[in-house]
């Protein structure tokens, strides 16, 4: 990716330092980089590399998140002076650029944590970029990165978002809602091929058209794509024949620790998460249908109707991940006091990012009426959104569960809704017990202040 990001910058009208810690391997990248060489200085050492950047520096740093770092970062703070910038574009966890911000205090030079969303492609021809950091310092590399950002509609898809930690949180959450957008795509293909009995490219072309409606998205885009695609070698649908075990680098997983940690649910993104360590249990998972075998039947529809009734579910299921991922964003605005710009967030999100979609469009009008909505789901174009979808959402949870077909994050989608939507609950009783085992106490519907309850001398 920080081969692509520097094509990308050159590509602009750039002149760009690049190095690579293989002597190799830059020398290859300068060497491939054609007519855009001209204006690439590859640099043998780390030396020469900031030797060969015009003072003030902006340095951008891609590497592993973790460890390497702030190896980076050690190696590179003798050679650079005061005002020069040092940019992550890593996947960091927000919670290290915290403490990276904090060591660099006094030193100074300036750091930002910076997401970078849209892979490989997304890289060299226009990512979604998400800037954390003082906002003076967006301001001196602003004309770059608005340069080689995506444009929606000719509008650059990069913004500063926050002090600090704010860019690295917002791309955690985004890399948490995709991963529960592509798990909710994964439960309803499973829907079609394991219930319905449909082969890749029939599923393909529901998906195909899906992408014109609603769903409209680059992740359904790519859905379809995938399950055109024939393996070389056996002639069968390479979905068919990949492995049922998803890798997860992190991002998913700290965005589900995140919002647990602001007692903000996202049970969409957990559920996610959870599927994919479930996915990687593929032992266990063989020797249970063995142990319990596949749940009997209950019944099958069949023809538009269900499949309609999918792009529904779909289409609440995501209405919940973002609802939940926002409201995430939002406590740890509160919480870190970034302010994060939610509409902003949006629009920075409709293109070069791999869960770019006309959806977020409505999203970000949505945030532009209202910037203060409690969540998503109030907002009125999602209400009703939300009505309309609901009775889909609803079937499909039902016929899935009774046919023992696994749609967690669906159905954790479905939960949440119908938590949320109900004004009574039943935490009453959660409340009760809580008093009687702990004398924790509770509050009364009809008086204040704290009561315990005549547990008969049992509390
Ligand atoms: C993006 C992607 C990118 C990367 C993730 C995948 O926004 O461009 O999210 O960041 O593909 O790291 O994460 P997992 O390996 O955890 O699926």
């Amino acid at each position: 990716m920080g081969a692509n990001l520097a094509l990308n910058i050159a590509d602009n009208g750039y002149h760009v330092a690049v190095y690579n810690r293989t002597a190799s391997r830059t020398e290859a990248f300068a060497a491939s980089a054609g007519a855009l060489s001209d204006r690439i200085t590859a640099c043998a050492t780390l030396e020469d590399f900031v030797a060969a950047i015009r003072p003030p520096r902006p340095v951008i740093i891609m590497v592993k998140a973790g460890d390497a770092v702030d190896e980076q970062i050690a190696a590179l703070t003798p050679l650079m002076a005061a005002n020069d910038i040092i940019i992550d574009a890593g996947n960091a966890n927000f919670r290290d650029t915290m403490r990276r911000f904090t060591a660099l205090e006094g030193s100074g030079l300036t750091f930002i944590g910076m997401g970078v969303s849209g892979g490989e492609e997304g890289a060299r021809h226009g990512p979604s970029i998400m800037v954390g950091g003082a906002e003076s310092a967006w301001k001196r590399v602003e004309p770059v990165l608005t340069a080689i950002s995506a444009k929606y509609q000719g509008e650059p898809c990069a913004a500063w978002l926050g002090e600090n930690g704010a860019g690295h949180f917002v791309k955690t959450i985004h890399n948490g809602i995709e991963y529960a957008d592509m798990q909710m795509i994964a439960e309803v293909y499973g829907v079609m091929r394991d219930h319905l009995k449909m082969d890749a490219p029939t599923i393909a072309a529901v998906f195909s058209a899906w992408s014109t409606g609603p769903l409209d998205s680059y992740l359904i885009d790519i859905t379809a794509d995938v399950l055109k695609v024939n393996d070389a070698a056996t002639g069968r649908p390479i979905v068919d024949i990949i492995v049922d075990a998803a890798g997860q680098k992190g991002t998913g997983r700290w965005s589900a620790i995140e919002s647990q940690m602001m007692g903000v649910p996202a049970t969409a993104i957990e559920a996610a998460v959870a599927a994919r360590s479930l996915s990687a249990m593929r032992a266990q998972r063989a020797r249970a249908e063995k142990t319990f075998g596949l749940p009997v039947e209950h019944g099958r529809r069949t023809g538009q109707e269900v499949i309609d009734d999918l792009e529904n579910a779909l289409l609440a299921g995501k209405i919940a991940a973002y609802a939940q991922g926002f409201a995430v964003m939002a406590a740890a605005s509160d919480e870190f006091n970034w302010n994060l710009p939610m509409q902003t967030i949006a629009r920075i999100w409709r293109a070069g990012c791999i869960i770019r979609s006309r959806f977020l469009g409505e999203i970000a009008t949505a945030f532009g009426t209202d910037p203060d909505v409690p969540n998503l789901a109030l907002a009125p174009a999602f209400s009703k959104m939300i009505l309309d979808t609901d009775a889909g959402l609803r079937r499909i949870v039902s016929e899935a569960a009774l046919n023992g077909l696994p749609v967690p994050a669906l159905s954790s989608a479905l939960g949440y809704f119908d938590t949320y939507r109900r004004a009574r609950g039943t935490a009453n009783l959660i409340q009760a017990q809580r008093d009687f085992f702990g004398a924790h106490g509770f509050e009364r519907l009809d008086a204040d202040g704290e009561h315990h309850g005549p547990w008969g001398g049992q509390g």
